[in-house]
Parts: structure tokens; C-alpha cells; sequence
């Protein structure tokens, strides 16, 4: 088949590789019709990139149609529809049933010392082949993919594979009160949609980015929106449209990408030229400056406060400012999204009257073959990219 592979920093081609089989019995193998283009995905072909080996099969938003079942598989049989969750999770072990499927107990790395299997990412989340393929096997049949109806076309359902579960789970782990106001930093598909989900909510949200398409897309949608991402303007801003006080909550839907961090590009670069193994170090011992945008979240949310970091962040001795977060008494919520723990409470909200927009979300739909033009755009932010779906 036709897949998606990582080849180095800012290298993935398009390779055939080989078709995926049944190996356990509740494996299905699933015939992939979208799959989308994460801001994850570029963590993988920058700063992660010492974790990936040559060949890796990338993708962890999928969607497609049931083509084989092992024997043990009674919840599902070919034809069906299916989304596949970024989370690879049993659904039945202590962890799943506490609705934390990002730190499932059967498939935790620990030799690595992390939480449950990702698809597409990582010898730090198991190496699993992803999604960006004409074919995925996947395990745990019964109770991982979503069965979703046939009719609408794929927009309508692809997102509950992430960008819907991270964004609703964004806007839970920020709890506002009631009308508060959250602040969402970043405006790419995961922010953009955390920012439609707490408008839906009731909340006033204020977004803050500055690629102009972006903020455009938000603006559109009745979302105030901060055309800038340095700290000292973001956190004025903010206060002046908070009588002083900061934001209920923020969102923080950057990770370690964040423009104004100089220590990360260095790092980027650095990651280029020092061997893997060191810089396998660096990332998960030593880290780096790039926090600018959680250093913008500490500062823009009010005291007594919450922070919900849905963006990503590696190292374990980047510079937190702990004594600010003490003394603004500031509560902090992350982690990769549960998937599971949210489908039901979002499934409802995917109809025809369609209150989150999700049927024109993506700007981009692309063959397969055109993945590497199409992450080139998304890294770069050009084209008007904000999400791209590839249909295999
Ligand atoms: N927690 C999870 O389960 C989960 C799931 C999916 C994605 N993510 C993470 O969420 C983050 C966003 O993903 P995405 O797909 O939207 O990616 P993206 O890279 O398209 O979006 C990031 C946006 O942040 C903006 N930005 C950069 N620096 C900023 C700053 N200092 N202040 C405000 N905005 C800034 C960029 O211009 C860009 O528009 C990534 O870190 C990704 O890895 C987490
Ligand atoms: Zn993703
Ligand atoms: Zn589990």
C-alpha cells in the first residue's frame, strides 16, 4: 500500500510499504478515506525528530471503512464506517474505565516511562504505524473505533479521531464560570476549535495569533480575537478587556512550537547536527527554552485561575515559573486528550444544522501523494493551510 513515512526533519515522502495484516484477534484492518494533518505531526519532523525512525508510518487522525475483522471481533464487521482515536486504548482496563484512555494500562510505554500507544508518533508512545496509509490495523476492534453513520460526507465525523476530543477536553480542563472568559492562544485547528466549542458553551472567548488567515477564520465566527503572540501585548490586551484582572482561563493551543521562544530554534537546529542518542537526552532530561506560550498563559490568566495546556511540551528542566503560578494560586490541567471520555458528550453536536462548522474545517482535502506539498504548507502556514485532510 501507499503510505505517508517519516524520513527526517522536514523530509516525509510517500513509499510503499508493506499492507497491514490481522495479528491478534481483535485487530480489524480499516480502509483509510481521511486522515488528517496535526500540529503533532510537525512536533515529529522538528524537535521529536531524534524519536522516529527512517520509514515511520505517520498519521494519528484517520477515519475509513471496516474491510477485515480477526475472530475475536463481535462489534464490528466489514462495511462498517469507522473513526479511529489518536489514543490507542483497551476501553477496559482501571484507566479506561476512569475515562483516561491517554494513560490506558495495556498499552503504556513503560519501558519509556509514558502513557498509552499514540498511532503515527513516536518510539516514545510505541512506534505504532499511523494512519496517513491506504490501510490501518487496529487493535482492540470492539471497543477502540467510533462506528459512525453513513451519509454525511467524511468532514462531518473525521475530527473525533482528535481535534474535537482535545478541543473539548481544552475547554473542560479550563473550567470557567459560567459566562467567564477564557483566552485561547493559537489558532490552528486544535485552538480554532477549542475556541468554537467554548463560544458554543456560553463563554466569552478571546483568541490570540497572528497568521492573518487564521485569525480571519475566528473573526468570522464572532471570536475577539488579539492579532499579535508577544507575551507583554497579549497580557495587556487581555487585562484592559478584563477590567485588569487576566482571563477566567486559558487555553494554551500552541505546545513548543511557540513563535518567541529563541531557545527552540536553536534546539530545532542543534537536533539537526548533534546525534540522536544526545539529543534523545536533551529532549527528555535537559529541555529547552520554549515556553512562550505557557509564559503567556501564566501571565494573561486572572489570579485564582485556570491554565489548560492542549499543545505539547517536551524536557523536563525548562524554567516553569513556579513561584508566579504559587502565588497567583493558578490551576494547571493537560495532557494528550482522552478521546473516548468525550465522544458521547460531542456526537450530538454532529448534525446537519453542524453548530461547531466542522463540514468546512478542513481548507484542504489532497490525495495521498500530495502529503508532502500539503505538510509543507501546514508547517509553513501558506496557502491558506489551517487543515488539511488527505484522502487516500
Ligand atoms: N493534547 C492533545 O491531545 C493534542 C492533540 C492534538 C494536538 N495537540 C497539540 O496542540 C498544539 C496545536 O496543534 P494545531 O494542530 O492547532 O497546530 P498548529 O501548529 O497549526 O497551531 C499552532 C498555532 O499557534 C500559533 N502560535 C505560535 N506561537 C504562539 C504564541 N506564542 N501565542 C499564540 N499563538 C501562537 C501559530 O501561529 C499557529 O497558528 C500542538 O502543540 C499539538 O501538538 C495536542
Ligand atoms: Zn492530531
Ligand atoms: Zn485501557
Amino acid at each position: 500500500m501507499r503510505a505517508v513515512t517519516w524520513h527526517g526533519r522536514d523530509d516525509v515522502r510517500v513509499d510503499t510499504v508493506p499492507d497491514p495484516t490481522i495479528q491478534d484477534p481483535t485487530d480489524v484492518i480499516v480502509e483509510i478515506t481521511s486522515s488528517g494533518i496535526c500540529g503533532s505531526d510537525l512536533h515529529l519532523i522538528e524537535v521529536m525528530a531524534p524519536f522516529m525512525t527512517v520509514g515511520d508510518v505517520m498519521g494519528h487522525e484517520p477515519m475509513g471503512v471496516v474491510r477485515e475483522v480477526g475472530a475475536g471481533v463481535t462489534e464490528l464487521k466489514a462495511g462498517d464506517r469507522v473513526v479511529v482515536p489518536f489514543n490507542i486504548s483497551c476501553g477496559t482496563c482501571w484507566m479506561c474505565s476512569q475515562g483516561l484512555q491517554s494513560q490506558c494500562e495495556t498499552t503504556q510505554n513503560r519501558e519509556q516511562g509514558m502513557g498509552a500507544s499514540l498511532f503515527g508518533y513516536t518510539k516514545l508512545y510505541g512506534q505504532v504505524p499511523g494512519g496517513q496509509a491506504e490501510y490501518l490495523r487496529v487493535p482492540f476492534g470492539n471497543t477502540l473505533p467510533i462506528k459512525v453513520p453513513e451519509g454525511p460526507a467524511d468532514d462531518r465525523f473525521v475530527y473525533l479521531s482528535d481535534v474535537l476530543p482535545t478541543a473539548w477536553q481544552a475547554v473542560q480542563y479550563a473550567a470557567p464560570p459560567p459566562g467567564g472568559t477564557v483566552l485561547v492562544l493559537g489558532l490552528g485547528p486544535i485552538g480554532d476549535m477549542a475556541a468554537r466549542i467554548a463560544t458554543h458553551l456560553g463563554y466569552r472567548v478571546i483568541a490570540s495569533d497572528v497568521v492573518p488567515e487564521r485569525i480571519a477564520r475566528a473573526r468570522a465566527r464572532g471570536i475577539e480575537v488579539i492579532a499579535s503572540t508577544e507575551q507583554e501585548e497579549v497580557v495587556g490586551a487581555i487585562r484592559e478587556k478584563t477590567d485588569g484582572r487576566g482571563a477566567d482561563a486559558v487555553i494554551d493551543a500552541v505546545g513548543m512550537e511557540a513563535h518567541g521562544s529563541p531557545g527552540a530554534k536553536l534546539a530545532q537546529k542543534a537536533s539537526a547536527l548533534v546525534p540522536d542518542a544526545i539529543m534523545e537526552k536533551v529532549m527528555t532530561v535537559a529541555g529547552i527554552d520554549r515556553l512562550a506560550a505557557f509564559n503567556t498563559a501564566i501571565e494573561a490568566v486572572r489570579r485564582g485561575g485556570t491554565v489548560s495546556l492542549s499543545g505539547v511540551y517536551g524536557g523536563a528542566t525548562d524554567p516553569v515559573p513556579l513561584m508566579r503560578m504559587f502565588d497567583k494560586q493558578i490551576e494547571l490541567r493537560m495532557g494528550q486528550a482522552n478521546v473516548w471520555r468525550w465522544v458521547p458528550d460531542i456526537l450530538p453536536l454532529l448534525t446537519d444544522a453542524d453548530p461547531l462548522g466542522v463540514d468546512d474545517f478542513a481548507t484542504h482535502r489532497v490525495p495521498l501523494e500530495q502529503a508532502p506539498q500539503a505538510y509543507e504548507s501546514f508547517r509553513q502556514k501558506q496557502d491558506g493551510a489551517v487543515k488539511v485532510l488527505l484522502q487516500p
